[in-house]
């Protein structure tokens, strides 16, 4: 790169600031995926020989199996993945080699290269979605009768079958599955052809390279081609919004596994143990993924920033997309896979999850309901039932267990059939509307994703 203009070597501080093979090595076999296709064209708009385009495809490919094999020796000197690799077929191949960046930049080669390494990364990440929907699909099934208290506020509120509570996350999920494969979409477009910034004297067919590759279109601004990197942002964004899905999630698992919520267990193969106090078992993996979130999240700072104040169109900024993206996509596989794991193997406490549940308290809004049936207005409804709740919380009787004459008093209406209000099951039955917790949703709902997920 430095022989025509330069008289003095590269300083060493500024190889080691400027290189980026020790993170976009990664990249190597959609660079030369990338590199065989723009061959291909090369060869059929006559810049290169069919032997020499035969020469670049082994060279590349062999290249491509020693890197996989870990015999390759990759050089700071060479800055990056592209030149490594373009410097390394020359060594080997001569000048066929030295032809292969005609009509090319880097700039517009990265460009391409990441968003054929993402591609693949989009469909594995799609993959280990689908794998915690199953998880959590197949826990709820195993305890489609547990009940949990539903919370507001993070105070009991009304009961659910612990399967909705599950089933929530694989809406959830769904949705981010949903906003990766919109990002594909978008991504789905061939950028290479803009070359530094203005394209190429040298015409080459486009459309042909973006076939061979398997983009549907190419790009139709060579500024905005080697220079856009909303397609990372997408990305990015929807890892950010999984992550704090995974966080929601973890959160759960931490608070259900305490003494005082004490619904759930870890298996030990999903926990971790203290240094210190010999009795702990403690929920680190839920604990690392609502913490590893933070990464999620600055990740998608970290590139909105480095791309805000940018002139058009390359700049060497954007260099500092590659890691904030491997960073985000390692992260959000691991998170998808160990969650998966953890939550196949939870253990539910179904006793202390029904007695929970049974709390008479938690049927209050369903008194209100019994006395709007009896034809009296909302508003006074909760009222009366707040008058019974607060009696109740005052004299710490269970509002079930109320004396007679009492609610004789307040609530006339509902003396005769008193104690028969007080079933969780009765009441779910009744919570029938779409999307609704009752028992019969709830088996559809399962049904469903076991058909999505199979
Ligand atoms: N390593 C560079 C990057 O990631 C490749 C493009 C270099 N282009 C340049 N004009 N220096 O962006």
């Amino acid at each position: 790169m430095r022989h025509g203009r330069f008289e003095e070597a590269m300083s060493t501080l500024l190889r080691d600031y400027g290189q980026s093979v020790s993170f976009d090595w990664r990249l190597y076999r959609h660079d030369i995926l990338g590199s065989i296709a723009h061959a291909r064209a090369l060869m059929k708009a006559g810049f290169l020989t069919g032997e020499e385009f035969a020469a670049i495809e082994t060279g590349l490919k062999t290249i491509g199996e020693e890197i996989t094999a870990g015999t390759f020796a990759f050089s700071v000197d060479l800055e990056d993945i592209h030149m490594n690799i373009e410097k390394e077929l020359t060594n080997r191949i001569g000048d066929a080699g030295a032809k292969l960046h005609t009509a090319r930049s880097r700039n517009d080669q990265v460009a391409t290269d990441i968003r054929l390494y993402l591609r693949d990364e989009i469909s594995s990440l799609q993959d280990g979605v689908r794998g915690l929907q199953d998880a959590l699909v197949g826990l709820a099934s195993e305890n489609e009768s547990v009940l949990i208290p539903g919370y507001t506020h993070l105070q009991r509120a009304q009961p659910v079958p612990l399967a909705h509570h599950l089933l929530a996350y694989v809406e959830m999920l769904h949705r981010d599955h949903g906003r990766l494969a919109d990002t594909a979409l978008r991504m789905d477009e061939l950028p290479l052809g803009s070359g530094a910034l203005a394209a190429s004297t040298l015409l080459l067919d486009r459309e042909a390279i973006a076939k061979e590759l398997g983009f549907s279109r190419v790009t139709q601004n060579s500024l905005d081609g080697v220079s856009d990197r909303d397609f990372a942002l997408e990305l990015l964004s929807a890892l950010a919004i999984l992550g704090m899905h995974l966080s929601r999630l973890s959160e759960d698992v931490v608070l259900w596994t305490t003494a005082e919520f004490g619904f759930a267990r870890l298996s030990d193969r999903h926990s971790t143990g203290s240094s210190l106090m010999p009795q702990k078992k403690n929920p680190d993996i839920a604990e690392l993924t609502r913490g590893k979130t933070g990464r999620l999240y600055g990740n998608l700072f970290r590139l909105l920033t480095v791309l805000k104040g940018l002139p058009m169109a390359y700049n060497r900024d954007l260099q500092e997309d590659k890691e904030a993206v491997f960073d985000s996509v390692d992260t959000a596989k691991m998170a998808l896979a160990v969650t998966a794991e953890m939550m196949s193997a939870l253990i539910i406490n179904k006793e202390t999850a029904t007695t929970s549940a049974s709390d008479p308290a938690l049927l209050a809004t369903d008194l209100a309901d019994e006395l709007v049936r009896k034809n009296i207005p909302f508003r006074k409804a909760h009222d009366l039932v707040g008058k019974l709740a607060a009696e109740s919380a005052k004299t710490g009787i269970p509002l079930d267990r109320l004396p007679k004459e009492f609610i004789q008093e307040i609530c006339p209406e509902l003396s005769g059939e008193w104690e028969g209000l007080f079933d969780p099951i009765r009441s779910l039955k009744a919570r029938a509307a779409t999307g609704g917790p009752s028992p019969e949703n709830v088996a559809k709902r399962l049904a469903h994703w076991k058909k999505v997920l199979a």
